[in-house]
């Protein structure tokens, strides 16, 4: 019989009421996860927890902000006390946050911000996690880099690209410390997804910098958020098993590094 691919696994998805984050919680649950989805945004939260609690579905909404690593320990434990066991952390909580692009616009409270949340929110939800991924004989952690963390995107700018670049050392230098507690960590690195916000962005550049986008993908055309899901549920999963430490950039072809 069909057993699903993460049956009886709990994971944790930071940033799991946003675009990317909450399809992969819909995503995890169809597949058997018992799911706990944390965010800042109570609004959003609320509405996610409602949308997925179906009958059958183990789903647990937390208001946390990532930054704040006593308050991520307190929630993870709380986690694994309720679902009996971690598995999995999709580390999704970032973004550049509304902070702006252009180098002349960026203030210090911006780039506070978009390495705070992004890179010190990942580092303290990894650390968080890993107690309880030994104590479960493992684990699989997924980390949010970026192609403007790859290279140099006309989409986002220089805070953005510092914290995504970050998240890719975190990963290697973490997967290292803990593949010997049969723990993987990886980075996923998403081209540009239309989610909400993104939209508004991608509508805000200079026609000429839309078509240097969208030019650039050799796929030539921009992609459904599934296909960011699917890749993220790849990592997460026993299909992944010696896996560790590597980045997988999912562009359409945009950035291609050797
Ligand atoms: N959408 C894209 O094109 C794209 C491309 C590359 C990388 N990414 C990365 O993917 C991840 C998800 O992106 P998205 O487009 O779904 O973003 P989004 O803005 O739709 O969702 C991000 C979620 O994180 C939450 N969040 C923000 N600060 C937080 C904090 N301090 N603690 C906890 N939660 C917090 C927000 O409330 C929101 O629900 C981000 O890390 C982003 O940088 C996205």
């Amino acid at each position: 019989m069909f057993s699903p691919r993460f049956n009886g696994k709990a994971a944790i998805v930071t940033g799991g009421s946003g675009g990317i984050g909450s399809a992969i919680a819909e995503a995890l649950l169809s597949e058997g996860a018992m799911v706990a989805i944390f965010d800042t945004n109570q609004e959003t939260l609320q509405k996610s927890v409602a949308a997925f609690s179906t009958s059958g579905s183990m789903v647990i909404g937390e208001v946390v902000d990532v930054r704040d690593g006593a308050a991520v320990k307190k929630a993870v434990d709380a986690v694994a006390e309720k679902f009996g066991r971690v598995d999995i952390l999709i580390a999704a909580a970032g973004g550049s946050l509304g902070t702006p692009r252009d180098l002349n616009e960026i203030s210090e409270a911006d780039i506070d911000l978009v390495l705070d949340v992004n890179v010190k929110g990942t580092f303290n939800c990894a650390r968080a996690v890993i107690e309880h991924m030994k104590k479960a004989g493992g684990g699989s952690i997924v980390t949010f880099s970026s192609i403007g963390g790859r290279g140099a995107s006309p989409v986002t700018g220089v805070p953005y690209a510092a914290a995504k670049s970050a998240i890719l050392g975190l990963t290697r230098r973490l997967a290292r410390e803990v593949g010997a507690d049969k723990i993987r960590v990886n980075a996923i690195a998403p081209g540009l997804f239309l989610t909400g916000r993104l939209q508004g962005m991608f509508d805000a550049l200079a026609e000429s910098e839309r078509n240097e986008v969208l030019n650039a993908i050799p796929l030539k055309r921009m992609p459904e958020i599934d296909e960011c899901v699917q890749p993220v549920l790849f990592l997460a999963s026993d299909a992944a098993s010696y896996m560790t430490g590597t980045v997988l950039d999912v562009n359409g072809g945009r950035l291609m590094p050797s």
